[in-house]
C-alpha cells in the first residue's frame, strides 16, 4: 500500500471583466486575426481595479471545497502558485488562509511563473506522500493585467487573469499505474534562459517592472521541452502517451498545444484548450483548465491525464495523475 494524493474537488474563478481581441485595435497596431492566428486567444478576463490575486483565489477555493464537500477545518495546507501576490510579503497563500477562516495548518507561495501550478502540484504530493499533510488546498492564481506594457503589443495581447484550484487528500493506493491520485512529477529549471521571459522590476530593484519576452524563442524551447517532460512523467509511472485520456496543457498558445500534442502521438479530441477563453494566465491556466474540463464533461472520474507547462526561468514540468 502507498498513500496518493487524489482529487477531491475543483473550482476556478474568473473576474467579470471580459475583454476581446477587439479592445487592443483601438490602441495598439494590431488586429483580431493575428491574435487569433498566432495564438488563439479570442478573449480573456482582467481583474477589477480593486481585485487582487488573493481574492480571486479564495473564490477558486471556496469553489474547490464545495466540489469536495469538504470543510476548511479538513485542510492541512494552502499553496498558492503565483508570480503577481498582492504584496511582497506576506504569501497570496496566507491571505487566502484567512480569507477562509483557516486557523490551523500552514500556507506558502510557490513561484515558477507558468510552470507554478506543476511545481505547486509536486510539493503537494510530497507533502502528502511523506505524511507532512492528509489534505491540501493547491490554488494557481494571477493578475497578469498588472504587469503588462500596454505599449508592447508582443506581450499585452496574450495574458489574462483569473485563479483555480484543487483540494488533494491522501488516500492509499496499490502503487500501480491504475491507483487514482498524482502518479508521477517531472520538473525542469534552467537559470541560463533568464532573460526570454522576464519582469523587468522588482523587490530588490525598487520597481514593479513589467513582463518581458522573447516570445519565438520561448516558443521554440515549449514546444521541445513539453513534450519531453510529459513523456519523462509517464515514464516514471509505467505509462506511455498512449494511455492518456486527456492532456491538460498550459494555455499560452494554441500551435504550441496542437505542436505538443501531435510530437505525444496524441489527437487534438484527447487535449483540454481554453487558451481561446482566457488567454495565458500564467500559473493559474492549469487549475483553470482542469475545472472547465470537468464543467463540459471532458474529464470524469478514473481518467488518466498529463498536465505540462513551460515558462519564465526558464521553468518546465509535468504531471501525472488518474483523476
Ligand atoms: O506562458 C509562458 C510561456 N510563453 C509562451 O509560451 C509564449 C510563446 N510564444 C508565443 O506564443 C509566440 O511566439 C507569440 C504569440 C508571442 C508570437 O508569435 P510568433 O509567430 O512567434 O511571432 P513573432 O514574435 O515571430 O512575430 C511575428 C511578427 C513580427 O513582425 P515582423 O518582425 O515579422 O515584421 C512582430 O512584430 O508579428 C509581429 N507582431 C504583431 N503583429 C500584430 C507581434 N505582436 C503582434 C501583434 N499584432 N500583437
Amino acid at each position: 500500500m502507498v498513500s496518493r494524493a487524489v482529487v477531491q474537488g475543483v473550482g476556478h474563478y474568473l473576474p467579470s471583466r471580459v475583454v476581446p481581441n477587439s479592445h487592443f485595435e483601438t490602441f495598439l497596431d494590431t488586429s483580431d486575426e493575428w491574435i487569433r492566428t498566432r495564438s488563439g486567444i479570442e478573449r480573456r478576463h482582467f481583474a477589477a481595479e480593486t481585485e487582487t490575486t488573493s481574492e480571486l483565489a479564495a473564490h477558486a477555493a471556496r469553489a474547490a471545497l464545495a466540489d469536495a464537500g469538504m470543510q476548511v477545518d479538513e485542510i492541512d495546507a494552502v499553496i498558492v502558485a503565483t508570480s503577481t501576490a498582492d504584496l511582497t510579503f506576506p504569501s497570496a497563500a496566507t491571505m487566502v488562509q484567512a480569507e477562509l477562516g483557516m486557523t490551523n495548518g500552514f500556507a506558502f507561495d510557490v513561484q515558477a511563473v507558468c510552470a507554478g501550478f506543476v511545481f505547486a502540484m509536486a510539493n503537494a504530493n510530497a507533502l502528502i506522500v511523506s505524511g507532512q499533510a492528509n489534505s491540501v488546498l493547491v490554488i494557481g492564481a494571477e493578475t497578469f493585467s498588472r504587469i503588462m506594457d500596454w505599449t508592447d503589443r508582443a506581450t499585452c495581447v496574450l495574458f489574462g487573469d483569473g485563479a483555480g484550484a484543487l483540494v488533494l487528500k491522501a488516500e492509499e493506493g496499490d502503487g500501480a499505474p491504475s491507483d487514482r491520485g498524482i502518479l508521477s512529477t517531472d520538473l525542469n529549471s534552467d537559470g541560463r534562459y533568464r532573460d526570454l521571459l522576464y519582469v523587468d522590476g522588482g523587490v530588490s530593484t525598487q520597481t514593479t517592472g513589467h513582463l518581458r519576452m522573447q516570445g519565438n524563442q520561448v516558443f521554440r524551447h515549449a514546444v521541445e521541452k513539453l513534450a519531453s517532460t510529459a513523456n519523462k512523467a509517464l515514464d516514471k509511472a509505467g505509462l506511455t502517451a498512449a494511455d492518456l485520456d486527456w492532456i491538460v496543457p498550459h494555455q499560452a498558445n494554441i500551435r504550441i498545444i496542437q505542436g505538443t500534442a501531435r510530437k505525444m502521438g496524441l489527437p487534438m479530441d484527447k487535449v483540454v484548450v481554453t487558451v481561446q477563453d482566457h488567454g495565458n494566465t500564467s500559473a493559474a491556466s492549469i487549475p483553470m483548465a482542469l475545472s472547465v474540463g470537468v464543467q463540459r464533461g471532458q474529464i470524469n472520474k478514473g481518467d488518466l491525464l498529463v498536465a505540462e507547462a513551460i515558462g519564465g526561468g526558464l521553468a518546465w514540468g509535468s504531471v501525472v495523475l488518474r483523476w
